[in-house]
């Protein structure tokens, strides 16, 4: 099957080589939208794959692509915080104070929905989950669908369900091609600077509470927001994907405990040696490169057809908490 990949030099290739994002790309992109195909894009976390928010149609499509079941939610992207109110009924101060102080960025917020909003898009939940993105081309691809109409687009990361995010165009490709037609569009824009999905935070209660732990940290919130959150324990019944046991699942092994042996993949911060015999699949050099290229590590496993890959996740507070929180869904089998 062909896809359209747009270059940055503005010419259209039939084929799978994947250039860099462009203005006529994003031109492309906001009427593929328009149209109701799907545009896979990048964002500051992992690639999302698109539709129009407003389509029932397109958003049909991308549970298909994915095979993700429909009672898991969608989160839609606006170019700015002026956007919230076509979506969201109330906006909680704490709230707003997140979103003031961290968006553009890796941060969804989920709210209370406007009554408009489709439940195709909140798995028939009360509650919305958005987010600004913080990616040049695809803020300006969001600012112009929204000046042609559009509300919001809704992006699921561009990975089937349950298996591991695409963090550049390249892996976007391997991942959905075979699911894609031929009108939809996959944009390059390069590797995604975060790597790990958005911290997804539940506003709906007196305090904020952390779903998906990512970049936007708990030590981070706290200060934005001068309030405690909410630990986890005090469960309250909102589905979340990104929160089932066994999740971001390569096809190889992840063991977090043990040693590798003869032929078996490591990943590990560099000051870690790689045990005798072991394939070293990543050194990244601090915690924030850990984090940009861990999925491409993992995916690597599963290119070099790994059984078992030994994980050394790095520690401390702060981002150390996503990179482990993934590990151990991606380990549970
Ligand atoms: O960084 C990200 O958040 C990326 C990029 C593309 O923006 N998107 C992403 O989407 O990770 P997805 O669908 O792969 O993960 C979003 C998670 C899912 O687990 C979904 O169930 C949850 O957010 N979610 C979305 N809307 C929700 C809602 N209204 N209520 C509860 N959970 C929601
Ligand atoms: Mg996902």
């Amino acid at each position: 099957m062909f896809r359209n990949i747009y270059s940055s030099s503005a010419t259209i290739a039939i084929v799978s080589t994947i250039l860099k994002a462009s203005e006529f790309a994003r031109y492309q992109a906001v009427q593929a939208l328009l149209n109701g195909d799907l545009v896979a894009f990048p964002t500051e976390t992992v690639y999302g794959l698109g539709g129009n928010a407003l389509n029932e149609n397109s958003i049909a499509r991308i549970y298909k692509v994915k095979a993700r079941p429909t009672n898991h939610p969608l989160i839609v992207h606006v170019s700015s915080i002026d956007k919230l109110d076509k979506w969201v009924s109330h906006i909680p101060e704490y709230a707003l104070k997140l979103a003031e102080g961290f968006w553009p960025g890796p941060m969804t917020l989920l709210l209370p929905k406007n009554h408009h909003v489709k439940e195709i898009i909140t798995g028939g939940q009360d509650c919305i989950g958005i987010r600004v993105p913080n990616q040049s081309f695809t803020n300006s691809l969001l600012k112009d669908f929204e000046s042609q109409g559009g509300l919001g687009v809704v992006a699921p990361s561009a990975n089937r369900f349950g298996k591991v995010s695409p963090t550049c165009a390249y892996d976007v490709e391997e991942e959905l091609e075979k699911y894609l037609d031929k009108n939809d569009l996959i944009i390059d824009g390069g590797i995604c600077q975060v790597g790990l999905e958005s911290t997804i935070i539940d506003c709906r209660l007196s305090n904020p509470k952390i779903l998906r732990p990512g970049a936007i940290t708990k030590e981070l919130i706290e200060t934005v927001v001068g309030k405690e959150l909410i630990k986890t324990e005090d469960e309250v019944a909102v589905r979340v994907s990104g929160l089932l046991k066994s999740h971001y699942s390569p096809k190889a092994k992840i063991f977090l405990h043990g040693s590798p042996s003869l032929g078996d993949g490591f990943i590990a911060l560099n000051e870690v040696e790689t045990p005798l015999g072991a394939i070293r699949l990543a050194s990244p050099v601090d915690t924030t490169h850990y984090a940009q290229i861990l999925y491409r590590a993992l995916r690597l496993a599963d290119q070099k057809q790994l059984d078992k890959v030994f994980v050394v996740p790095p520690s401390g507070d702060g981002l150390s908490i996503a990179i482990y929180d993934r590990l151990v869904r991606a380990s549970f089998k």
